[in-house]
């Protein structure tokens, strides 16, 4: 299932890039005569280093004008190279500018059934809306927050999930991710729950979980908690990271201990590799950090590099089912290609 999962994935992006591809190509058709000449200088270097061999030399009529040392098929090499040369060149190019301006605010809402054994009738078709690593910071700003926000909004939760790095990389920014969740909080009859990543440790999750309570957010790092009404409930859980600083670390013991044995648990972990942890003994796990693998041109190296090539969309995986954002910011280069920031709105099905 996990490599259906993967091939679905895989051909989304396929799809994407046909889709963008558009562009692109005219980025290669109006820069394609502005560089030639850039790249034509490195082609022809090339030719003069073999006209320099002495027995070639030799062999040829004497060279007047340069180009009538080259052969009808060199030339097409050349001619090859140049437009091959300055297509590569462009593509880069023309690539890395669609990410950074437009691919990182191409904004999805992702709509995912996902049946849960033992979810009571009265929750049939409860709606979690998750958000992931939207690293509020340098790239990630008021502007983004309220596109995140209307997103939320449109999608009708009944439980919104924050799965880690909410920060990027400063702790300054923890007021801003304050303000932002309380506006999500009134969004959601069960609120909003919040557990943090990796990128929240390296800003300083002190400050990070503070922010959240502060909000009125339900942390719920190596916690858990009940959700429901009168007709019945599931168990919310929460791990810390697996690469929280010293001192602290994952408990899903702990937070398993919180909630009754005998109801269904959905649980938030930042990393998709704690799944490994807790198949069997969760229904769902939701998960971010891998951000689709961010940059994708149809073939997605994340999935090779990542831990079981979990990177994006669902896996089922023995008796749990892990799904795995792709994220609403970015991390390093403000740039994402053929991986669109991501809203998920899960709607649980009683099964
Ligand atoms: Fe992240």
């Amino acid at each position: 299932m996990a490599k259906r999962a993967v091939a679905d994935a895989v051909s989304t992006a396929v799809v994407s890039t046909d889709v963008v591809s558009t562009d692109v190509s005219t980025d290669v058709v109006s820069m394609d005569v502005v560089s030639t000449d850039v790249v034509s200088t490195d082609v022809v270097s090339t030719d003069v280093v073999s006209e320099a061999r002495p027995s070639e030399a030799a062999s040829e009529e004497p060279a007047i004008e340069h180009e009538s040392w080259i052969s009808p098929s060199a030339m097409g090499r050349r001619a090859f190279n140049r437009h091959a040369s300055a297509a590569a060149l462009t593509l880069g190019t023309g690539s890395a500018f669609y990410g950074a301006l437009f691919g990182r605010r191409d904004y999805t809402i992702e709509e995912v059934p996902i049946p849960i054994a033992g979810l009571p009738r009265t929750l049939d078709g409860l709606t979690v809306v998750q958000l992931s690593d939207i690293h509020v910071g340098s790239f990630v700003g008021e502007g983004e927050l309220r596109a995140a926000e209307a997103l939320v909004r449109e999608a009708r939760p009944d439980l919104i999930v924050l799965t880690g790095d909410l920060l990027d990389h400063d702790a300054a920014y923890a007021p801003q991710l304050g303000r932002f969740v309380e506006r999500l909080r009134p969004l959601a009859r069960f609120g909003v729950a919040a557990i943090p990543g990796n990128h929240d440790h390296y800003a300083g999750v002190e400050a990070v979980e503070e922010a959240l309570r502060r909000a009125g957010a339900h942390l719920m790092t190596n916690a858990g908690r009940l959700i429901g009404d009168g007709g019945g409930a599931f168990g919310l859980v929460g791990v810390d990271d697996l690469w929280a600083k010293e001192g602290r670390a994952p408990n899903l013991e702990r937070a398993l201990a919180m909630v009754p044995r005998d109801v269904p648990k959905i649980l938030l972990a930042h990393q998709p590799v704690f799944l490994e942890q807790a198949v069997g003994k969760v229904q769902l796990q939701l998960s971010g950090h891998t951000h689709g693998g961010q940059v994708s041109l149809g073939w997605n190296p994340a999935e090779l590099v990542l831990p079981n090539g979990w990177v994006r969309g669902r896996y089922d995986v023995g008796e749990s089912i892990l799904y795995v954002n792709r994220g609403f910011g970015t991390a390093g280069p403000p740039t994402r290609l053929f991986s669109p920031p991501e809203v998920t709105k899960l709607v649980l099905v009683a099964a």
